[in-house]
């Protein structure tokens, strides 16, 4: 098992390119499902939550080849519609393959994901949304066994009672070959949604509304393979940008989307940063140096897009630490989502957590010691506060860390970070 040794106190400086959005490559990688043949998709990050959807795929007997972040995929020759409990007990984007396999092939029978670190994730919606197109769906042994009547789905209008960003994707993939119309209101309007309908338009698909919270898809009788380049990831971009933050730094990221990030930058303005975009590059400055943290306390309450992600309020808590103020973060799409905030108070923090919401005394000193992720955005929240603590901050598990983020620490390295991947035998 590997963990992050980091000596804080360097300010970040200089480039750096943001990769691939993990969740746009989650999304567009069971798309191929839905027509058999090749695909080329560019731009895909090399992460572990990747690497687990091959996997998938191989199992239902599809080939995957990632070469420099081209993800090659041949879907000629499925011969599985069972997505097994090992795969997707580990990653639950993993369900995403329940739409196009039952859309396509008439049936699939999918894992239920179960759980994860931070309390239950539902997956009621999506089998809502199957079941109004048609789909019998019997829950055996914890597996979905789902059939298409006829083994054909049917249009129908689905109002997603919240507008979740799985279900908009998986009902969304499941439509485009089902007979018939399909409306699904309150539709996610997540960049990585618009980015998988775009992707779906160009193998052939009937979709309006893209980018609107109601989507209309004609079904089609089939859809061809097509060549895609992802999104980049807005959740690295933010990322890196708190990080900067956070030690009075100046950096420029490149290859990103600042238009998918307005609320996160409007954030960091409102805390104090310097923003600058251009049309695929932010540049940010904050401070005059690591010991002149001049971070303007912020609070903030997620939303669904384009307001504030869930996956930036662990590290938006670690910035917050370290303002001159105190401040109010509340999580109401993920509401159990604060595993981290003990790890932050062994480095110093001042958090208090009351009915989830997070309250932070800001104007704090961190100081280096051992943490531990406990998901992937706690995990990259960690290594920023480890930035500022004074003297050497471990963090442990950063398996999570490496499911999201690729090159996190030769990125931060680049920038002037001090940190260093080390093999430990503690868990
Ligand atoms: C996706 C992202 C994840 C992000 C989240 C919210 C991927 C692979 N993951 O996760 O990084 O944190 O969006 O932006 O894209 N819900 C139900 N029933 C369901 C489905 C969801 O009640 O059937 C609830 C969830 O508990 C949560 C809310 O809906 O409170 C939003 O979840 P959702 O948008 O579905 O998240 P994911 O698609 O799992």
């Amino acid at each position: 098992m590997d963990k992050f040794v980091i000596k804080g106190g360097n300010r970040l400086c200089g480039k750096v390119k943001i990769s691939g959005a993990k969740n746009g490559s989650l999304a567009l990688m069971p798309a191929t499902i839905l027509a058999q043949g090749t695909y080329n998709l560019f731009n895909t990050p090399n992460l572990k939550d990747v690497r687990t959807m091959s996997k998938l795929m191989t199992a239902l007997g599809i080939y995957t080849e990632l070469n420099d972040n081209n993800l090659f995929i041949d879907s000629s020759s499925i011969n599985s519609f069972e997505a097994p409990y090992e795969h997707v007990k580990n990653m639950r984007a993993s369900f995403y393959v329940i739409g196009p396999l039952l859309s396509r092939f008439g049936e699939a029978k999918v894992s239920l994901p179960g759980g994860c670190a931070w309390g239950p994730r539902p997956v009621d919606l999506h089998i809502k949304g199957l079941e109004k197109l048609g789909a019998e769906i019997n829950i055996e042994n914890g597996y979905v066994v789902a059939k298409a009547k006829g083994r054909k789905l049917t249009g129908a209008k689905i109002n997603l009672e919240i507008s979740s960003v799985g279900a908009t994707g998986n009902i969304l993939m499941a439509a485009t070959l089902a007979k018939g119309t399909t409306l699904i209101s309150n539709a996610a309007t997540e960049p990585e949604i618009t980015a998988l309908a775009k992707m779906l338009l160009k193998m052939g698909a009937k979709i309006n509304g893209i980018g609107t919270n109601i989507l209309e898809i004609e079904g089609v009788s089939e859809l061809h393979p097509t060549d895609e380049i992802n999104i980049p990831d807005r959740i690295e971009a933010a990322t890196f940008l708190i990080a900067a933050a956070i030690t009075g730094g100046s950096i420029v990221i490149n290859n990103c989307n600042p238009y998918n990030l307005t609320s996160v930058l409007g954030l960091l303005e409102d805390a104090g940063c310097k923003i600058d975009i251009n049309s695929d590059s932010i540049s940010l400055s904050a401070g005059d140096g690591i010991n002149e943290n001049t971070i303007i306390p912020v609070d903030i309450t997620t939303a669904i897009y384009p307001g504030i992600p869930t996956d930036i309020q662990p590290q938006w808590i670690s910035l917050m630490i370290t303002a001159k103020g105190d401040s109010k973060i509340s999580d109401p799409i993920y509401k159990d989502r604060f595993k981290h905030i003990p790890e932050m108070v062994r480095l110093g923090g001042n958090i208090e957590l009351i009915e989830h919401t997070a309250y932070v005394k800001g104007g704090h000193k961190l100081t280096g010691a051992s943490v531990m992720a406990s998901d992937l955005r706690a995990g990259a929240a960690l290594v920023i506060a480890g930035l500022v603590a004074e003297g050497t901050t471990e963090v442990l598990r950063i398996y999570h860390i490496d499911r999201g983020y690729e090159s996190f620490e030769n990125k931060l390295t680049c920038l002037g970070a001090d940190i260093k991947r080390v093999k430990t035998d503690l868990v």
